[in-house]
């Protein structure tokens, strides 16, 4: 067909209410969750883009396949559908069930990573940094320079730097690196896809060195679709010709089934290596659950099946980019500055660029995603440098690389007009940017600060 507009390539079944509490409300509630997001209920928020994890619909399909859900502890039918589902898109034959992505990260980790070494990646995102030094190891970020750049425009920003691998592989030596990791699509760094020649590129130096190659999976359906569109060669292959293409390049990978596999739980590992995988399988067995269900019940691991298999389909990813896209064009149109092009899952605001009066020490991008909430109940997440800075011993912090607010869309979830609405919102935010104030950090965790951390306003540019 060749009409411009691009529909939702579905009817809504079943909806779930919004609430749409008043401006004093949503003030109150900010004051209480001490100006952290992710300390608001749910039902304070109107559009809550906080999260593409887990937040996605599921089609009648995945509630029809959870109905047929079998729930032994040990070997339940719906493990082997899920393994087969596995195998035959990533060609990996070893397939461990986590309950979500961290869990497969934990135990992977715990099990390859020693204290001591490097695990380079695109970028880490945050569980997955927190999971790497957990282990006493080192998570270095290599994408490409053009990653680091909200405002470069380059088709494939979620590259790695294959030099930068190359030079960090020659100063630590191959026997402190466990594992490489590309993260598809590159979430911390703009949810920016990875080409395919660029993951080639990547496996073959980890075949001149001896080192696996894992991806870190979650959106390689949202990978293969920017392939599809953006790399020459790739625009008559299916989706799914392109996401088997990226696993058999890799030795394994971690996988949040929240995300490209449109479950609201579950993840998992799955790899070559029969001796890593059994391993695995004895410390899953210590803390998710027998093998054959890693923490989940047989019903998620039937919808995350399922899920594997719609996420692929052209008419869905052709309207799930769309419509990020769209939310991205519409920051654009109206001067506000954001990371260009717009990721797979998520718009990112860049609050550096909108916000230049408030330094990093101050988080600017905490102050972008508070007022996006008072302003109009609009919840999206921080991912600078409070998520992402480095407290150092003298107490000083080195800033995050970029200070962005993410804005990502949940998959099936909200229509146009939900998207029209964030779109003023941002808008009016943008128009009284200069009026925003700083925070700065009351209380904090060592770890992962920025899920429960406490913030308040600095007032009148004094700590
Ligand atoms: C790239 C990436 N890796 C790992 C994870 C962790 O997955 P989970 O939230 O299921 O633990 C996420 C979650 O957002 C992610 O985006």
């Amino acid at each position: 067909m060749s009409y411009r507009t691009i529909i939702e390539p579905f009817r809504i079944h079943s909806v779930q209410d919004i609430a749409f509490p008043s401006l004093e409300e949503r003030e109150a509630a900010l004051r209480r969750a001490g100006y952290n997001l992710f300390g608001l209920h749910a039902d304070e928020v109107i559009i809550d883009l906080l999260t593409d994890s887990g937040t996605g619909s599921m089609s009648d399909r995945q509630w029809a396949a959870m109905m047929v859900g079998d729930e032994s502890y040990a070997g339940s039918r719906s493990f082997y559908r899920l393994q087969e589902a596995v195998q035959d898109l990533t060609g990996l034959e070893e397939v461990i069930p986590t309950h979500q992505g961290r869990a497969a990260e934990r135990i992977l980790f715990a099990t390859t990573v020693e204290a001591g070494d490097v695990v380079p990646n695109n970028t880490h995102f945050d569980t997955t940094r927190a999971n790497v030094e957990y282990q006493g190891a080192e998570a270095r970020d290599l994408v490409i320079p053009e990653g680091r750049d909200p405002a470069a425009d380059h088709p494939f920003k979620g590259n790695m730097d294959v030099a930068a691998l190359e030079r960090t592989i020659e100063e630590v030596g191959a026997e402190r690196i466990p594992l490489v990791m590309v993260t598809v699509t590159n979430n911390s760094g703009g949810g920016q896809p990875v080409s395919l020649a660029n993951l080639r590129a990547v496996r073959e130096v980890c075949d001149r060195h001896g080192l696996p190659l894992f991806l870190d999976a979650c959106r390689f359906a949202e990978n293969a679709w920017f392939v599809k569109q953006r790399e020459p060669g790739h625009a008559q292959r299916t989706p799914r010709a392109i996401a088997r293409e990226m696993f058999r390049l890799a030795d394994g990978c971690t996988f949040s089934a929240k995300k490209d596999a449109i479950a609201n739980i579950g993840g998992f590992i799955a790899l070559k290596d029969r001796e890593v995988a059994a391993r695995c399988r004895n410390l899953l067995i210590l803390t998710e659950g027998f093998p054959t269900y890693g923490g989940l019940a047989g019903r998620d691991l039937e919808a995350i099946a399922q899920g594997l298999e719609e996420v692929l389909s052209e008419d869905y990813l052709r309207y799930r980019i769309r419509s990020t896209e769209y939310l991205g064009e519409k920051c654009r149109a109206a001067g506000v500055p954001i990371v260009w092009p717009p990721g797979g899952h998520a718009v990112y605001l860049d609050a550096r660029a909108l916000l230049p009066h408030i330094p990093a020490a101050q988080y600017p991008a905490q102050s972008l995603a508070v007022e996006l909430y008072r302003e109009g109940g609009v919840r999206g997440v921080e991912i600078g440098s409070v998520m992402f800075g480095k407290v150092n011993s003298d107490g000083t912090e080195t800033p995050a690389a970029m200070e962005l607010v993410r804005l990502a869309v949940p998959r099936r979830t909200y229509t146009q007009s939900h998207v029209d609405y964030v779109g003023e919102v941002i808008l009016a935010v943008a128009e009284r940017a200069a009026d925003l104030p700083g925070y700065r950090i009351v209380e904090q965790a060592p770890w992962l600060r920025h899920f429960t951390a406490i913030f308040a306003p600095v007032v009148d540019g004094g700590r």
